[in-house]
């Protein structure tokens, strides 16, 4: 038998590979990315921009240009500096085209934000930039009380819809787990017109300094069984969404790209694993996914993609409830006090 194929699909996009760098440092520089196309990922996903760093520089621009037009009579005449002027958001549009100038692969560029609003015009900045596909990150603690579930699911969806009107390159969702019916949330993303689901988020979680008495937001690289959520519900999703599902969380070791892949994964994205061993961990993890499909008979990884979801298997509840009690029953280790 021939070796295996790695390719496959995403967000319409033809992967040489199925490993994808997620967003992270490593991403972040051209230097960074260059080393990971070496390594052979597939695509790059580049580090987010921040709903709150595009609102903060306009809010510093309308700041500047009243302090301005206050001062000066002539005051419009400064525009054209303030056009040149350095931020965050032009540095991320320059990073975008530096990349797609720097790589074969493809540059998925990243907006992180929650609220509708201006900003997300930076989406139709990117696509022009030069990104092949625009990952859009929802990532909000829920923490208002007044706002129930299907409010901010609304929101969300209003959010997606403009972003999705602002571009017209592929377009994934980057989601958090804790929607209260995912399901029927991912479809609903899906009728607004995106073309991929990411799954999950890891979210930062603070902890307390017991000398100090302070709270210290602490941020911990994640581990393989961490994989065990995003798993679970891309074999669910599989089976329920026509669009292209991204595995993130917990893809440290080949078998968790492989387990990525079989639930219904086009890709298995990785961070923590590459900050923790750099890039060329990559090609590593590569080699023992084609030397593990050769063995099992699998020619490609388009052939591989989806045949343990949800519905392939033969006992589909094992995604469900069922796994709970079932391995209540079957726990054999020994409490430790
Ligand atoms: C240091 C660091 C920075 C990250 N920055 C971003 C980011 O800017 N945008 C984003 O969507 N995810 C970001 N992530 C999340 C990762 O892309 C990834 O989804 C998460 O770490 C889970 O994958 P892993 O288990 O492979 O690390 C970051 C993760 C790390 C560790």
């Amino acid at each position: 038998m021939s070796a295996a194929d790695l390719s496959t699909d995403y967000l319409g996009l033809s992967l040489r590979s199925p490993l994808v760098a997620s967003s992270s440092p490593l991403t972040g520089d051209l230097e960074g990315l260059r080393r990971l196309e070496d390594a052979g990922a597939g695509a790059v996903v580049l580090p987010s921009l921040f709903e709150e760093q595009i609102e903060a520089e306009s809010l510093e621009v309308d700041r500047m240009l009243e302090t301005g037009a206050e001062t000066f009579a002539e005051a419009p005449s400064y525009f054209p500096e303030f056009e040149d002027y350095q931020t965050g958001p032009d540095r991320y549009l320059e990073l975008v085209t530096r990349a797609k100038q720097a790589l074969e692969i493809p540059v998925i560029a990243s907006l992180n934000g929650t609220t509708p609003g201006g900003w997300v015009e930076h989406a139709r900045l990117i696509e022009e930039a030069g990104a092949d596909a625009l990952e859009l990150n929802l990532y909000l603690v829920a923490a208002d009380p007044a706002l129930d579930a299907t409010t901010l699911e609304q929101r969300d969806r209003e959010l997606v819809a403009q972003v999705r009107a602002a571009v017209s390159i592929p377009l994934a969702i980057k989601l958090s787990p804790y929607f209260t019916a995912l399901g029927h949330f991912a479809r609903g993303l899906v009728e607004e017109g995106v073309n991929g689901l990411v799954l999950f988020n890891r979210f930062y979680q603070p902890d307390i300094d017991l000398e100090r008495l302070t709270v210290t937001p602490e941020l911990t690289l994640s581990r393989p069984e961490e994989l065990r959520l995003p798993l679970r519900w891309i074999a669910i999703l599989r089976e329920h969404v026509d669009v292209s599902l991204a595995a993130t969380s917990g893809v440290h070791r080949p078998q968790d790209a492989l387990k990525a892949l079989l639930a219904g994964a086009n890709v298995a994205m990785m961070a923590s694993a590459l900050l923790r061993q750099g890039p060329g961990h990559l090609r590593t993890v590569a080699l023992a996914m084609a030397a593990w499909m050769q063995e099992h008979e699998y020619e490609s990884v388009r052939q591989l993609c989806g045949s343990m979801s949800h519905r392939a298997v033969p006992d589909p509840l094992a995604f469900e409830r069922a796994q709970y009690w079932r391995t209540l029953q079957a726990y054999t280790g020994h409490f430790q006090v």
